[in-house]
């Protein structure tokens, strides 16, 4: 099996990084940015955002989760804390969240710290998700090995049942992580490969140093 990609391009025309006029703060960047990427109904899931974080074995590992609250702070998503990533990140704070929003042809890459949030916040946002997707959390100890012919759905019939018309309790091992960052960078397709590329990084004073970086 073999492809040739090598002709395979795209020329980046649609936008640029206007270096004379950024905000201070790369969060308030981020916030226009997702805004357009919102408004223009161009990309199908804005909030999907690429996690990386460095296993035991020291490999690092990539998987797509759903960006659920920005704030100054920094960004939230929800998952099982004793999956592939959770144990990852028992081992290491440090992680990598990037975004590419194609039709926009831009790129964020986000290095920051991460940290489990308030179990009251976690209860609150399980319990605004569907009730299917809360029996869901319960019945999948995310990330083990299970057996081919695990039934998985039928396990989901079986509690939604036991459950039905109770309030169905947060599994201990689901909750929500924030990122919070030290470095992001913004990146903004341009013709003839030369993209704009901004970084910001913040100082120990908590002021955050911004640099233009070559494509
Ligand atoms: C579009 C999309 C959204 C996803 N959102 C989440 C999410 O918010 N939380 C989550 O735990 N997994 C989410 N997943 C599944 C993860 O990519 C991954 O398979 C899962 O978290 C297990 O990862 P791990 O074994 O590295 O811990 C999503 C996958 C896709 C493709």
């Amino acid at each position: 099996m073999k492809q040739d990609l090598s002709d395979k391009r795209k020329d980046y025309s649609q936008n640029f990084i206007n270096f004379s006029n950024l905000p201070e703060n790369p969060l308030e960047l981020f916030y226009n940015w997702y805004e357009v990427a919102t408004e223009s109904a161009l990309i199908a899931e804005p909030y999907a955002m690429s996690l990386s974080t460095i296993g035991e074995d020291g490999f690092p590992r990539t998987r797509i989760v759903l960006l659920r609250e920005l704030s100054q702070e920094g960004l939230v998503f929800y998952t099982n804390y004793e999956s592939q990533k959770g144990k990852a990140i028992e081992k290491n704070k440090n992680v990598c969240l990037s975004f590419f929003w194609d039709k926009l042809e831009q790129q964020i890459i986000l290095k920051g710290t991460i940290e489990k949030i308030d179990e009251s916040k976690s209860d609150d946002y399980f319990h605004k998700r569907p009730v299917e997707s809360q029996i869901g959390a319960l019945v999948s100890q995310q990330s083990n090995i299970i057996g081919m012919d695990e039934d998985l759905d039928e396990k989901v019939k079986k509690l939604s049942k036991e459950w039905e018309g109770k309030v169905v309790p947060r599994p201990e091992n689901w909750g929500g992580y924030l990122v919070k960052p030290v470095e992001i960078e913004f990146w903004q397709g341009r013709p003839s490969r030369l993209h704009d590329r901004v970084r910001y990084q913040l100082a120990s004073s908590g002021t955050w140093k911004k640099e233009r970086l070559a494509p």
